[in-house]
């Protein structure tokens, strides 16, 4: 071990490779003395000092990593799970768009948010929409360190090992490359290699893939490299992370960067200001789509000016500032064996279409939804023919059935020439398929008309709606609690067995308790269970009797109340307490805590009703009351918002007449971005009314109630900006 004692920094490229060899063969010695006769002839730490002078040795020459390296053998990492990397800057999704006039509108929006007219001065990128997986590379003075998957967006899975074996990728950057910097691109398979893979499958008398995208996340998403290095993976560079110093100001300046650098970027990629220009690209890519040797979904569009992006900012989950263009869906020709009902969380009654099996776009369809019985009729949300008269879609049918990117399949028209004889309409059922309740469709108090949906009226009774509850209650933004699938549920609401069933969410956090003293034994053997698993998920569900607040108003079902009303409800009223108290306070629509949830810039008065119906009907507050009782369940109070330093965090905006530095929706994500909430309206609670040219009623109001006011340089002042 002579060169132990050179330090890592001093090893000459030469002595680092030398090193290396001699450290996997000595590693390969010992793990096979360890493993394969259990007789080790050094100590665990002896070992473990090996193992981190290959690692730090590798770290420092990443050029240098072998297809044998000890740090990439299959054992390293726990078995099939991959070390999480939670992302220096989140990785977002994109919106779709599908049409001419939604891009047009997209181009609008972003001259509207800026406050400018739309006269073409606005430069966008457009580039190929890769189908791929998305991967974020961390650069630290100029080496690869790591590299993850999206995951769910925050954090990915480290799958830097099988990203060394991708010979586009770069191991190293030049020495001008900022210190840090995170490449983000789309690594997928080229429809060539995939094909020639599948011939070499069936040669061998395996079973072959289904899609280059799929055969790329396998070929990552195992521990061994060695896979990943014989699958040909390629790679496109298109976005970034955290980055030290900016290279560029432009999008296009920017990938001009990572070409420099030594990444793939997309050659078709354009610069463009027109609407039409824009378009005529699109359809260029389009035609070009076939004989590409990558699979593409559509074009994407970026703002250029970096600086114009960072204005724009972020919805919650994708940017003001791209947008995606999808290619039309694909479709074919199959026939209805049957229509089945469904019955969701709200008693909605779902259609389903059972369908002979048919590939649509590489994808084998059986199902398609239905939507509803005017949907079936060939009747849309707002009342307009979507198919021409006589073409209902009736068991039997040959139908065009379509599917658009990750979107559920859709039936999109009858063939009539194929209906067979006799065939009869189909008669939406009148009552539950589940409970036997009456089904109706409401009306809309405000237009009506008759709602699209035709709702169990079952309630509490219906055996779907109770189970559809529990498994939303479980679903990963609720509860979240692993080993408590779909299936799982059905299983313990079917238990009778009273230490085994579970009919609503408190039942879930008294499982445990009720097996009489001898826990896991009622549980184990069941169907899947072992003592592991039962262990694992009472874990689970401990891990969950705190829980935060925005995460149980989620959970509870609430109609109406998504994740995003849900987190703003949280912010809002800071405790579950305090919302539970104004939401009951609420039902007196004369009361200030009516006002105040009419005030919340994001509920509109019909969300607004809907929570407070909720929390009206006493069942709804029997399943709380049990669920939050000491020993069960506690929700953590809410963050405090995120710059909590700056001078406006916490407080109550209101924004009124004509901006002129600024558009409103652009104050609006401003006053957001630096934890302030932003009302519509005037009231006690305000603290800061902004006021533009031509302030009328909301000034007068904010003065009676002795509210601080301002004009817009005054707020610019006041945030520092
Ligand atoms: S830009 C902040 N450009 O599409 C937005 N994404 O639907 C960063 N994708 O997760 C993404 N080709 O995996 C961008 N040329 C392209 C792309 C692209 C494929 C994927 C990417 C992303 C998803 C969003």
């Amino acid at each position: 071990m002579s060169t132990l004692s050179v330090a890592v920094e001093n090893l000459t490229l030469e002595d680092a490779a030398a090193e290396l060899e001699r450290l996997a063969g000595e590693l390969a010695h010992h793990d096979a003395l360890y493993h394969g006769k259990d007789a080790p002839e050094i100590s665990d730490a002896d070992y473990d000092a090996l193992k981190r002078r290959n690692e730090e040795i590798e770290a420092r020459f990443p050029e240098l990593v072998r297809a044998d390296s000890p740090s990439r053998k299959v054992g390293a990492a726990p078995s099939g799970i991959f070390q999480q990397i939670t992302h220096a800057r989140p990785m977002l999704s994109l919106d779709n768009v599908f049409s001419d006039e939604d891009v047009s509108d997209f181009i609008s929006s972003v001259y509207r948010f800026l406050g400018l007219l739309p006269d073409n001065s606005i430069a966008f990128t457009a580039e190929p929409k890769i189908d791929g997986l998305s991967m974020s590379l961390r650069y630290e003075n100029g080496k690869l360190v790591s590299a993850a998957t999206r995951g769910d967006g925050t954090t990915g899975e480290n799958v830097t090992a099988n990203i060394r074996t991708i010979k586009e990728i770069p191991q190293a950057l030049p020495s001008d490359a900022p210190a840090v910097v995170e490449v983000r691109g789309e690594v997928y398979m080229a429809k060539s290699d995939f094909l020639a893979l599948n011939e070499q499958m069936l040669a061998e008398g395996k079973q072959t893939y289904v899609n280059p995208r799929n055969t790329a996340a396998g070929s990552l998403r195992q521990l061994d490299p060695t896979i990943t290095a014989s699958r040909k993976l390629k790679f496109f560079a298109y976005a970034w992370g955290e980055i030290s110093e900016m290279p560029a100001d432009t999008q296009f300046g920017m990938v001009d960067v990572f070409k420099r650098w030594g990444f793939p970027v997309n050659p078709l990629m354009q610069r463009l200001s027109s609407i039409e220009a824009i378009l005529e690209h699109y359809n260029d890519i389009g035609l070009k789509r076939p004989d590409l040797d990558y699979d593409i979904d559509g074009v994407v569009y970026k703002v250029d000016r970096l600086d114009l992006q960072q204005r724009l900012g972020f919805r919650s989950r994708s940017p003001r500032w791209a947008t995606a263009h999808k290619f039309p869906a694909e479709q074919a020709f199959t026939t209805v064996e049957n229509i089945d009902i469904q019955v969701g969380r709200t008693g909605a009654l779902t259609p389903v279409a059972r369908l002979t099996p048919v590939t649509v776009g590489g994808v084998v369809v059986v199902n398609a939804t239905l939507h509803n019985a005017d949907y079936i009729e060939g009747i849309g949300n707002g009342g307009e023919r979507i198919r021409e008269e006589e073409h209902d879609i009736r068991i039997g049918d040959t139908v065009i059935v379509q599917r658009a990117g990750d979107v559920i399949p859709q039936v999109l028209d009858v063939v009539m020439e194929k209906r067979p004889e006799g065939s009869e309409r189909y008669q939406f059922p009148r009552v539950c398929p589940v409970c036997g309740s009456h089904a109706v469709r409401e009306r809309n108090e405000k237009t009506g008309k008759l709602d699209s949906v035709t709702r169990c009226t079952g309630g509490f009774v219906c055996r779907a709606q109770a189970v559809e509850h529990l498994k939303h209650f479980v679903s990963r933004n609720a509860f979240d609690i692993e080993g408590l699938g779909s299936k799982q549920i059905d299983f313990f609401f079917e238990a009778d067995d009273p230490a085994l069933t579970i009919k609503t969410a408190p039942d879930i956090f008294t499982l445990e308790k009720r097996q009489n003293g001898s826990p896991l034994t009622k549980l184990e053997n069941i169907d899947g269970f072992g003592k592991v698993s039962v262990r694992k998920l009472y874990d689970a569900i401990n891990d969950r009797r705190e829980i935060a607040l925005h995460r149980l108003i989620y959970a509870l079902g609430i109609r109406h109340v998504g994740e995003t009303t849900a987190k703003l409800l949280a912010r809002s009223y800071g405790s579950y307490a305090a919302f539970a108290e104004a939401m009951k306070t609420a039902s007196d629509i004369t009361s200030e805590a009516w006002g105040d949830l009419n005030t919340i810039d994001g509920i509109g008065e019909v969300v607004a009703r809907a929570i407070v119906e909720f929390y009206k009907e006493p069942r709804n507050m029997d399943v709380v009351t049990r669920l939050l009782a000491p020993g069960m369940v506690t929700p953590q109070d809410a963050e405090a918002p995120v710059a909590s330093s700056s001078p406006v965090a916490g407080k109550t905006v209101v924004f009124t007449g004509s901006l002129e530095k600024m558009t409103r929706d652009e104050a609006k994500a401003m006053a957001e971005r630096l934890g302030a909430k932003v009302a519509g309206s005037v009231s006690k609670k305000t603290d800061l009314l902004v006021a533009g040219p031509g302030a009328g009623s909301k000034l007068e109001k904010a003065r009676e109630l002795g509210v601080e006011t301002t004009d817009e340089d005054g707020w610019f002042t006041l945030i520092g900006g």
